[in-house]
């Protein structure tokens, strides 16, 4: 979840790689950093927070000449964002940046150590040039040494280094996380997206797993496993908005297909084969708390809803849900016993932030779960956990709330693993359903192709009702709201055992209801809740692993032992379903009339 930028050539080196890596900024700023060799000298800075520091730190420094230059902006997932911890990462006499996660870094670090190496950072990605320098005692080159290195790494990575040693070329190699080579005359670029080369560069070599090489003056030598590749460029687009869309229609629908990558991101360090891990949290974090209370807007309101039903369930803590808006007024009883937990993508939100000083004033300690680092929410909460979900263009939000419903999950299994209210069984099978999470969010050409033909019988009608139960509910409610927000049709997400005391007055063939299914929880309950509304002519679009006679449409899902796989799968099919149906309307999907991506008035 960092960014990775590169340069060889003579041009100057810092405007390249701070350019580079605003663009890449999005990835991760909690730090940033820089090193650039030149005439056997090595420059190298770094800065925490914003890249704007790392502008302030190197603004009366400039490269000249022929020269290799690397650079990263971070989003901390071994260590806390420290300048120590930030990219490029040094040894004696080289340096590395590096994206992803090397998994037996332990290990190597611990020979390293026992060799006497000594490590200053938490990160594993130090371990990459200390090994490095470890394998050149002995190795009869460079690149011997470097290729020894990728030999003894697991684990995802895109990783650039540059040495003293060898004062002429970038070495890289890609093994899970991206990377790509942009090239113009005898330049050669390497970043992570292809952004921040658009402009720069006009051909690109996108590497592939399992790649490596180097690249010294106008020339880049690769290899794979069978040995050295021949390799054919291609001309790089030349529109930056049209290239960070990736190739999809709109942002939302990118957002939607990277909601399975953007998981494991939210996920990196923090679920571990058989523990949760929050390093934002002190051991003693949740001592004296006996209940929760969380204030939030919009969707994210509705991902603090589905977490009430975990933290009771998992955790055993009392937890209340509310409003930002309607909180600020309604002069609540607050105790200093609850922690206060605000739920905000954008962490500006007004009614949110308000919400978050009044509970200060009263004592409250204060949690902020938020996309982005050093906002306001996020300064004055007094802790933070940030859901690494990237920056989100679409204004209707739908990773945001994936990565916000992610972290709330994994936050009710460490309080209940902190306070022993489960057992190692239960948190066992809860840690193997949320490793399953990114493969159920993985879109398949078959279910969008479905949505795309199924929407056009939903451009009319006189509303929309989505119901479920459970955490199903506020899913239901959240798959509401993005209808609503993008299609402009009339949408209300109900509970489904609620439907009978009143709003099945309104049922008829024109009513159109989304049930969501799930064979997991409550199916016979939720099952006779449709059948109440069938018999009244409703049309039904039924979302569920199992077959269902009544449905007059009917989209399945896969089965799963566990509620929540479910709840993220029927999640993307509801996203998808607005969209389709925002797109036959003609409307602008990614910036709907009338919404503001971040809501800073009251
Ligand atoms: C706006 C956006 C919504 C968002 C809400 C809360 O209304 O249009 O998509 O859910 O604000 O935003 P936050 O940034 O606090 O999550």
């Amino acid at each position: 979840m960092c960014g990775i930028v590169g340069y060889v050539g003579f041009k100057e080196k810092k405007e390249i790689l701070l350019d580079s890596l605003q663009e890449l900024e999005y990835r991760g700023y909690d730090s940033a950093g820089m090193a650039v060799i030149q005439d056997d000298t090595i420059h190298h800075f770094k800065a925490i927070g914003k890249l704007s520091n790392l502008k302030d730190k190197t603004k009366d420094y400039q490269s000249q000449g022929f020269g290799i230059s690397i650079g990263h902006t971070r989003w901390a997932t071994h260590g806390k964002p420290t300048e120590l911890n930030a990219h490029p990462h040094l040894g004696d006499y080289s340096y590395v940046v590096h994206n992803g996660i090397i998994e037996n870094y332990q290990a190597l670090k611990k020979s390293l150590q026992a060799k006497g190496v000594k490590f200053v950072s938490q990160t594993d990605t130090e371990t990459i040039v200390h090994l490095f320098e470890d394998e050149h005692k002995t190795a009869d080159s460079v690149f011997e040494a470097f290729t020894q290195t990728l030999d003894k790494l697991k684990g995802a990575y895109a990783t650039l280094l540059i040495s003293k040693a060898d004062t002429q070329t970038i070495y890289f190699a890609k093994h899970g996380s991206p990377m790509l080579v942009g090239f113009e005359g005898d330049d050669i670029y390497f970043a992570s997206s292809d952004t921040p080369i658009i402009g720069k560069a006009t051909a690109v070599y996108y590497l592939e797993d399992g790649e490596y090489g180097y690249a010294s003056k106008g020339k880049l030598h690769l290899f794979d496993a069978h040995g050295k590749k021949d390799f054919s460029t291609q001309v790089l687009c030349t529109d930056k908005v049209l290239a960070q869309k990736d190739g999809y229609r709109f942002f939302m629908e990118k957002e939607i297909y990277e909601q399975s990558t953007v998981m494991s991101d939210t996920m990196m360090g923090r679920v571990l084969d058989h523990s949760i891990v929050l390093d934002e949290l002190d051991a003693d974090f949740f001592q004296d708390i006996k209940a929760i209370k969380i204030c939030a807007c919009g969707t994210s309101y509705h991902s603090a809803l589905t977490s009430a039903y975990l933290f009771e369930r998992l955790s055993k803590i009392r937890c209340d849900i509310e409003i930002a808006s309607e909180f600020r007024y309604k002069e609540p009883l607050l105790t200093p016993d609850t922690l206060f937990i605000t739920i905000s993508q954008s962490g500006e939100t007004a009614d949110t932030l308000e919400a978050l000083k009044m509970a200060k004033r009263a004592g409250l300690k204060s949690l902020s779960i938020c996309n982005v680092d050093n906002s306001s929410i996020v300064r004055e909460s007094d802790t933070a956990i940030l859901t690494r979900a990237g920056i989100e263009k679409g204004v209707a939000s739908t990773k945001a709330f994936a990565t916000q419903t992610m972290v709330l999950w994994i936050l009710s299994l460490y309080i209940g693993q902190t306070k022993k209210t489960i057992t190692q069984e239960i948190l066992q099978k809860e840690i193997d359903a949320m490793l399953h999470i990114p493969k159920s969010l993985q879109v398949s050409d078959v279910l969008h192709e479905k949505l795309h033909r199924l929407s056009k019988r939903y451009l009319h009608g006189h509303g929309f009702f989505f119901i479920g139960r459970d955490i199903f509910y506020p899913l239901a409610l959240e798959g509401a709201l993005k209808l609503k927000e993008i299609s402009y049709l009339h949408a209300e997400g109900y509970p489904a055992g609620e439907m009978k005391h009143g709003p099945i007055a309104l049922a008829d063939s024109e009513l159109f209801t989304i049930a969501l299914m799930p064979k997991s929880m409550h199916y016979e309950k939720i099952k006779s809740n449709v059948e109440e509304l069938s018999a009244r002519d409703a049309t039904i679009c039924a979302i569920s692993p199992e077959p269902f006679a009544l449905a007059d449409d009917f989209i399945q899902t896969k089965y799963s032992f566990h509620p929540m796989v479910e709840f993220f799968e029927m999640m993307v099919v509801t996203q998808l379903f607005a969209l389709e149906i925002a797109v036959r309307l003609g409307n602008d999907v990614d910036m709907p009339r009338n919404l503001a991506k971040s809501v800073t008035v009251e």
